[in-house]
């Protein structure tokens, strides 16, 4: 009896120490715990397989683009143009947005029309603009390549290889890019040195004179709603941004509020990227927007001082998180 109690008791420490292995490393100071779906919940061999099929071309029908191609961990995450260039050198209609806290996310793409991220990584696949592929052809490449298979069967349990693993390894592995520990965090933290005076004064205009946080709020700074600011509305045939998912007239050119944090890092701004710096930005909602049939109405006027626009500007260069620990592919499963 002693001996089975003792076998079990070793068995269990196995057990429990195989798990905190595989337990998600802590989130970064001023973040929240990612919520992790019931249906694909974490795996450290889905990151790791994650990772490869983010940096792989092999996923594009003429191995020329990746998701990181878009989506460049040395450029926030972003590509730093105004709109996206997919494959065979096309241009795309919007702006890269970055890939970093889209844990925290409710739903994906400036309108929304994808619910998970799971959802999302199958778009960019299968959209003639990005990546040109079939699912079922990316599904075939990709089975056809010997080397993946192992790292599948780690992940799922079955070396099959289809759309809907492979965007649950990516979807695990975009859980994993956090950008937290920010100026701001460790100063809401208590070490009040972390801002500097400007950034203080700043933070100051961001939540009382000109209420940001109306829409940029939360650990996230994005209450994840849609608003209409007017970009891109003068245009002779203008993006139309959530309407076009609900056909709901009341959200004719609106757009989800994006994340501030890292913003540094992912200009051109907005979802035509038609806004090059924070300075600019600042302006534009100092003027109030861009007046429209659709304006939101938290979007107004703010006369804001030249000291106080310089000031909300340092003050989000305060969001910029510590870098990443992120390892980029050398090579590939062949
Ligand atoms: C050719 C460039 C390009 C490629 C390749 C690409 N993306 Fe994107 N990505 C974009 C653009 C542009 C958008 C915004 C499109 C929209 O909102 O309609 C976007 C949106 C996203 C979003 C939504 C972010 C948010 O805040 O809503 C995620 C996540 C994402 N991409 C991940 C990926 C993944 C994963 C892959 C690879 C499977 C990938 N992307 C491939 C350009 C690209
Ligand atoms: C009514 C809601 C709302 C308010 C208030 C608001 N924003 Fe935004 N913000 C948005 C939306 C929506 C977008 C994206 C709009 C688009 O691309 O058409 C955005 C975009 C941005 C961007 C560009 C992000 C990117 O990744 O391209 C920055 C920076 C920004 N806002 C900062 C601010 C600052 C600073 C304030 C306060 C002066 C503010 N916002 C107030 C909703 C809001």
């Amino acid at each position: 009896m002693r001996a089975t109690a003792a076998i079990a008791a070793i068995l269990m420490t196995v057990v429990v120490s195989a798990q905190v292995a595989n337990k998600p490393a802590k989130v970064p100071l001023g973040l929240l715990p990612i919520p992790w779906p019931a249906d694909n919940p974490y795996s450290a061999d889905k990151v790791e397989l994650g990772r490869l099929l983010y940096f792989d071309k092999r996923l594009s029908a003429d191995n020329s683009v990746a998701c990181a191609t878009c989506h460049a961990p040395d450029k926030g995450f972003t590509d730093g143009a105004p709109v996206s260039t997919g494959i065979r050198g096309q241009k795309g209609g919007r702006s890269a947005p970055t890939v970093i806290n889209r844990a925290y996310s409710l739903a994906q793409f400036w309108d929304g029309r994808a619910p998970t991220l799971e959802d999302q990584a199958k778009g960019p696949i299968a959209n003639p603009l990005e990546m040109d592929n079939t699912h079922d052809a990316m599904a075939a490449k990709l089975s056809g390549i010997q080397g993946y298979r192992p790292l599948f069967q780690k992940a799922f349990g079955s070396p099959d290889i289809t759309i809907d693993t492979v965007a649950k390894a990516i979807a695990t592995f975009e859980r994993t890019l956090l950008s937290g520990n920010s100026a701001y965090d460790r100063y809401k933290a208590g070490n009040k040195a972390a801002m500097t005076r400007a950034q203080i004064r700043g933070m100051d205009v961001y939540f009382n004179k000109a209420k940001c946080d109306q829409c940029h709020e939360g650990v996230n700074f994005t209450a994840n709603a849609y608003a209409n600011l007017g970009i891109g509305t003068d245009k002779p045939e203008p993006d139309t941004g959530r309407y076009e998912v609900t056909k709901d007239p009341i959200d004719w050119g609106k757009f989800k509020t994006p994340t501030l944090r890292d913003i540094t890092r992912t200009g051109p701004y907005m979802h035509d990227g038609s806004l090059k710096t924070l300075e600019e930005v600042v302006d534009f909602y100092d003027k109030g927007g861009a007046p429209n049939k659709n304006l939101d109405e938290k979007i107004k006027k703010l006369n804001l001082t030249a000291e106080q626009k310089k000031d909300l500007v340092e003050f989000l260069k305060a969001l910029e998180g510590a870098p990443i620990a992120l390892a980029i592919p050398s090579s590939f499963p062949q």
